[in-house]
């Protein structure tokens, strides 16, 4: 058995199908969700041990780190948010919302989890950053920021971390889960949307967790300090006109 990993947002589209996968590669799982019944529903098919906690909360932060163990080889930070508005519709509350749940909360796990990952020998943290991070969309003010800070929040941690804890993330494009269900769940405006995608589709948990897991194995063990696209090719590719 490998050594422990601790996902937040477990109990989320991303999260779930991450957690899947490092069962399936032999890790053992602390599994935190806000959903006590899918939480404890998913820990129970994967043999895991599990927290229930709201991210918002720095109590929740440190009890969930405690019963997580005290040692880590990998932390998961797949919690985070869609806000579509247009500006004039955006509040300073839905700013830091946004800001707190995705960038803050991901800090003040890992930072939490810092005396338990320096445990192991070498581990690995894998944050979720958003093609809204580096290309400019509308509707997508709080969020593109939000997520910008994701992706400066790792580069930070990766330098200042290094050489011990690898700190990567995955910037995805839009994937089937419940967050963004408003999005696709139209046929014809999931088929519009996959068409802008140089390979047509939208994005798959399990194409975000095949990514998650590979990051946090040894195979990647000379990566850190990327924000690493999974987007079917849309963030640098144009292939008609
Ligand atoms: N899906 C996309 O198109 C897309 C695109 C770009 C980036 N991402 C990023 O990918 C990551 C995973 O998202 P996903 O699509 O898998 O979303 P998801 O299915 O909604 O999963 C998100 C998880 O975060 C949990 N969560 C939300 N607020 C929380 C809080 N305050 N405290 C504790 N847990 C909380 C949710 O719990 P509940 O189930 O209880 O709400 C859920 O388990 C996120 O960072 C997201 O921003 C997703």
């Amino acid at each position: 058995m490998r050594g422990t990993i601790l996902i937040y947002g477990a109990s989320g589209g991303i999260g779930s199908a991450t957690a899947r996968r490092l069962h399936q590669n032999g890790y053992r799982l602390h599994l935190a969700g806000r959903d006590p019944e899918r939480t404890q529903a998913l820990a129970k098919e994967l043999g895991a041990s599990c927290s229930v906690g709201d991210v918002l909360d720095d109590t929740s932060i440190a009890r969930i780190t405690a019963e997580a163990g005290d040692v880590l080889e990998g932390l998961v930070y797949a919690v985070g948010s869609i806000t579509l508005k247009a500006l004039s519709r955006i509040s300073r509350a839905d700013f830091l919302r946004d800001y707190e749940l995705n960038a803050v909360s991901a800090a003040l796990a890992v930072q939490a989890a810092l005396p338990a990952l320096k445990r192991s020998a070498s581990s690995s943290v894998v944050l979720f950053s958003s093609i809204a991070a580096g290309q400019g969309f509308g509707m997508h003010a709080s969020i593109g920021m939000a997520k910008a800070a994701v992706s400066g929040l790792t580069l930070s941690l990766a330098a200042e971390l290094a050489p011990s804890i690898r700190v990567n993330a995955i910037a995805p494009s839009l994937t089937q889960t419940p967050l963004s269900k408003n999005l696709w769940q139209n046929d014809a405006m999931a088929h519009s949307i996959a068409g802008l995608h140089p390979i047509p589709r939208l994005g798959s948990s399990e194409d975000m967790a095949g990514l998650a897991a590979f990051l946090l194995s040894s195979d990647a063990a000379w990566i850190t300090g990327q924000i690493m696209a999974v987007d079917g090719g849309r963030s640098s590719l144009r292939v008609k006109g």
